[in-house]
């Protein structure tokens, strides 16, 4: 099967195989797992920042953020199709009691700007409006076919929202990514973020594990969290080893995933039925619309599945994602795969 459903499909690799079974642990609830806390400080490192926490999930890393900035009945902005909004099972209204102000990105690339952001604001309001206690980015954003936020662009937003006394998190679930097509650093990209969230497991490729980053103060109340949320983990400096390879070795392989993308983004432009810019495709994320095909984008995928490859239908779109065990040869076969189903 060549699985383009997710890039959290990969399989740990061999040296992440080895790193684990070679994991000096301990128990990390105490903070005694010397593997877990070389994340933690090499995450920090990358990041410039002062400290990191390992996390079994981006949402649990996600969700916690959302608890430590806002307090009940604030309300927290967020592009519309953004994953904390869509995808966290209401994780922010369940834990952190807030309500989400979902806003367009007016140029449709789902990345929000300031204009885009400032009318959703509600600050000094204080009757019947919910004050804002945060705002959501996402880089690069998931939905939006993987889209990019610049470190400029990033900055500003940061920058409006602090002089509102407003904190920003970024859901840097793809991050690295969004770091590759840019070429600039995560560093750069985050740097004036108050909390970054970073998977280790979608295109890194590690098995398990995401990592939140913030100040010392942000990273130690973020501890707390996440035991009271059942993320309290003992000798979990197997997982984390992974985690580190991961963090060192996958960075500089990003770009093959998003020449792939691009290219099965080419192919695909080129179909009958099928719509796409090929030109928007910067990561390693391709959304194609198959509103215009005689089959629906469920049946396409049934199709597709039958002749070996495995994608996922988002109403009359189909999404797929390349990563590490995805290879050109593998692109080549899932467009001929495409070619051969709208031909019929
Ligand atoms: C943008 C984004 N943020 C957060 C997450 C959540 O990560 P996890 O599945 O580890 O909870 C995902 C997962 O797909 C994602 O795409």
């Amino acid at each position: 099967m060549i699985d383009l459903r997710s890039d959290t499909v990969t399989r740990p690799t061999p040296a992440m195989r080895k790193a684990m079974a070679d994991a000096e642990v301990g128990d990390d609830v105490y903070s005694e797992d010397p593997t877990v806390n070389s994340l933690q400080e090499r995450a920090a490192e990358i990041f410039g920042r002062e400290a990191a926490l390992f996390v079994p999930t981006g949402s649990m890393g996600n969700q916690v953020a959302v608890k430590l900035h806002t307090k009940p009945g604030d309300e927290i902005v967020i592009e519309e199709r953004g994953h904390i909004f869509n995808y966290e099972m209401g994780t922010p209204a369940v834990v952190s009691g807030v309500i989400v102000r979902p806003v367009k990105s007016s140029d449709g690339s789902g990345m929000l700007t300031w204009t885009d952001i400032e009318p959703a604001l509600h600050v000094d309001q204080p009757y019947y409006s919910c004050p804002t206690g945060l705002i959501c980015l996402e880089n690069s954003h998931n939905l939006a076919g993987g889209s990019v936020m610049t470190a400029a662009e990033c900055r500003m937003i940061c920058e409006n929202a602090h002089s509102r006394g407003i904190p920003v998190h970024m859901d840097g679930a793809r991050i690295f990514n969004a770091s590759a097509a840019l070429g600039t650093s995560v560093r750069d990209l985050t740097g004036e973020c108050d909390s970054v969230q970073f998977c280790l497991s979608k295109g890194l490729g590690a098995p398990v594990g995401s990592v939140l980053v913030g100040s010392r103060e942000f990273i130690a109340e973020a501890r707390v969290w996440r035991k009271r949320l059942g993320g309290g983990m003992r000798q979990v400096g197997v997982l984390a080893a992974a985690g580190l390879v991961a963090l060192e070795e996958s960075p500089p392989k990003l770009a093959d995933d998003h020449a792939n993308a691009k290219t099965l983004a080419e192919g695909l432009a080129e179909l009958p039925g099928l719509s796409i810019d090929p030109e928007k495709v910067v990561t390693n994320i391709v959304i194609v619309d198959a509103s215009a095909a005689d089959l629906s984008s469920q049946e396409i995928v049934e199709a597709l599945k039958e002749k070996g490859v495995l994608a996922i239908g988002f109403g009359s779109a189909i999404r797929m994602v390349t990563h590490f065990d995805v290879s050109s040869d593998d692109i080549a076969k899932s467009i001929a795969a495409f070619r051969e189903i709208l031909a019929k």
